[in-house]
């Protein structure tokens, strides 16, 4: 340690080149000497998180799942698993995945992985074994610089209402319930969504809708730095292509879509608040160009991350751990199944408004209340 340096202080010599995230390359060619380096730099590593939000770590000795599990567990204290999937992905074993198996010509925008859930994982770690000819990055963004970007009204707002996801879990579009909750039995779906604040319903057709609110601006708890953590642009309307928004509208109706978001009072998101977050994201995002070895890891909180379309065959794995309790992030407003005030007028609000059950707000009253959740979880929510 260099004199002067207290160990709290202590961060990985990286490189931090503009445009990109901050890289090591540890140099080890053995697997073993690698997985070693990462448990008896732990420290260093997660406080370099800590301050970067993410490390891209070039060039380790990973080749097949086997190995990415391996430093996966060198880098994480214990595994966490998805909830309420979003995304179709494969599952290679031992809680490892495929980043997404969405299209190639699909691109994501950056989200912070399960900031609707009442935990989340606090580590990501991406691994790529196959680096495809072009795209396919994994980009990240400091959330913290995106929520200094947001216009101070906007971010207010959402301060004080929190966020709103609507979903609808339908097979012909997107996923249907029983792949994002791996059951065929609707009442352990139900028994899921009561248990984990999230108003739902069976509709006519057998899909299942669900409504929730939750806090779009949460505090680290070990750097106790605010966080814009929420999915509240990339699952807008507005971030959907014109003409694919156009025709989801009309054929399947505002309150079908399959995700949509609003504030947390249901109140609509205009397409100008959306481009001032995309902005907003966009000037704080970095990304690097996978090459087979290369691992990165995220802080989940202090970072989000997203995927390019791509060329060519593409193999990213991920993996997830050190969960986090919403309750210990200080959220700005309690999570609540449904919305405080019923909305009209946009297809979240109607949504909540006319079609959420299972204690989803009506009328200016709260939906089913969240002080059993501060209560079971033993804190105030800030
Ligand atoms: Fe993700």
């Amino acid at each position: 340690m260099a004199e002067g340096v207290s160990p709290v202080d202590e961060v990985l010599d990286c490189a931090v080149e503009p445009g990109h995230p901050a890289g090591f390359t540890p140099g080890l060619k053995d697997l073993r000497e690698t997985c070693d380096w990462l448990r008896d730099n732990a420290g260093q590593v997660r406080r370099t998180l800590h301050r970067h939000g993410a490390l891209y770590l070039h060039g380790l000795p990973v080749r097949d799942v086997d190995d990415f599990a391996r430093v996966r567990d060198a880098v994480v204290g214990e595994r966490a698993c998805y909830r309420e999937q979003a995304t179709p992905r494969s599952h290679f074993g031992d809680e490892v995945y495929s980043s997404t198996d969405l299209p190639p010509s699909q691109s994501i925008r950056p989200h912070n992985e399960n900031s609707y859930t009442l935990s989340f994982p606090g580590v990501l770690v991406f691994g790529c074994l196959v680096a495809p000819d072009s795209g396919g990055a994994t980009p990240v963004t400091d959330v913290r610089s995106v929520l200094s970007g947001i216009p101070e009204p906007l971010a207010r707002r959402f301060r004080e209402t929190g966020w709103g996801l609507v979903r609808n879990y339908a097979d012909h579009l997107g996923l249907g319930w029983r792949t994002a909750f791996g059951t065929e039995d609707r009442a352990v779906v139900s028994g899921y969504c009561e248990e984990n604040l999230v108003a739902h319903e069976w509709c006519a057709d057998g899909h299942l809708r669900t409504v929730q609110r939750r806090s779009a601006v949460i505090r680290h708890p070990s750097t106790e730095e605010e966080a814009w953590f929420n999915h509240v642009v990339f699952w807008s309307e507005w971030a959907l292509d014109p003409d694919v928004r156009e025709v989801f509208l009309d054929d399947l109706g505002p309150e079908n879509l399959p995700f949509n978001t609003a504030f947390g009072d249901g109140e609509p998101l205009s397409a100008e608040d959306v481009e001032a977050m995309d902005e907003a994201y966009r000037a704080a995002t970095v990304r690097e160009t996978w090459k087979p070895g290369d691992v990165m890891v995220v802080d989940n909180i202090l970072a989000a991350h997203a995927r390019e379309s791509f060329r060519g065959p593409r193999k990213i794995l991920v993996a997830m751990g050190d969960e986090v309790s919403l309750s210990d992030c200080s959220p700005t407003v309690p999570p609540l199944a449904g919305f405080v005030t019923a909305a009209a007028g946009t297809a979240a609000g109607r949504a909540a408004a006319n079609h959420a059950a299972g204690g989803a707000a009506q009328d200016g009253k709260p939906g089913r209340s969240s002080r059993g959740w501060l209560r079971s979880r033993g804190r105030s929510s800030g």
